[in-house]
């Protein structure tokens, strides 16, 4: 049970991602891809697009993931700043314990955070991933969504499948933006 006082602290901390729906619906029931393996999924992966968010207001976003011993994963999530600079974030994804549903991941950047939720709703592990979050704190609905690929690009058809596959789970995907990926920016 958390405390208020942490459950506040936990508020505050996402108070500002955009895509709060106060007294709203409730998260979209949205699978997860089928027997999720986790191993081929490691390594670095382009952020496409996502709904804009407080904590990745950069361009250049990748994310590595790497499995260690103990089947945590350590995240490190990168992007070049306005400023030109490169700003790095080290967290860690696990199996949500109180699921036994493939996919249903957590990640946390910091201990003192709770865990949100990260599903790969799908992926085929070699060029793209659709990851969604949905949580609740207090009164309001937090969503997030990100698409990932191998590359810094996807060819359009691939990008429009993934995009109605976005729609046809009830997720919104016009509120996606894109992240600029030019090498010509990104690659020092
Ligand atoms: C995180 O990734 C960036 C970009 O690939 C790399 O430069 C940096 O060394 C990595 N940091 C850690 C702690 O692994
Ligand atoms: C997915 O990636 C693999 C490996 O890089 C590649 O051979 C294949 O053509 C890609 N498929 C699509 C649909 O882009």
């Amino acid at each position: 049970m958390m405390t208020p006082i942490l459950a506040l602290l936990a508020f505050t901390a996402i108070a500002d991602a955009q895509f709060i729906t106060w007294f709203g619906d409730s998260c979209p029931r949205v699978p997860t891809k089928e027997n999720f393996d986790i191993v081929p999924y490691m390594g670095r992966w382009y952020e496409l697009s996502k709904y804009p968010n407080s904590f990745q207001n950069g361009e250049c976003g990748t994310a590595i993931y790497r499995l260690e011993a103990d089947n945590t994963v350590t995240v490190n999530n990168t992007q070049i700043k306005d400023d030109g600079s490169s700003d790095t974030v080290i967290g860690q994804a696990r199996d949500d314990p109180d699921s036994d549903i493939p996919g249903r991941l957590q990640v946390r950047f910091s201990s003192f955070q709770p865990w949100g939720s990260y599903w790969v709703v799908d992926t085929d592990y070699d060029n793209y991933s659709i990851v969604y979050s949905c949580n609740y704190f207090l009164v309001n609905r937090v969503e997030f969504l990100w698409i990932l690929a191998r590359d810094r690009a996807l060819p359009a058809g691939t990008l429009s499948s993934i995009l109605q596959k976005i729609e046809s789970y009830g997720i919104d995907s016009t509120k996606l933006v894109d992240t600029v990926q030019d090498p010509a920016i990104c690659v020092k």
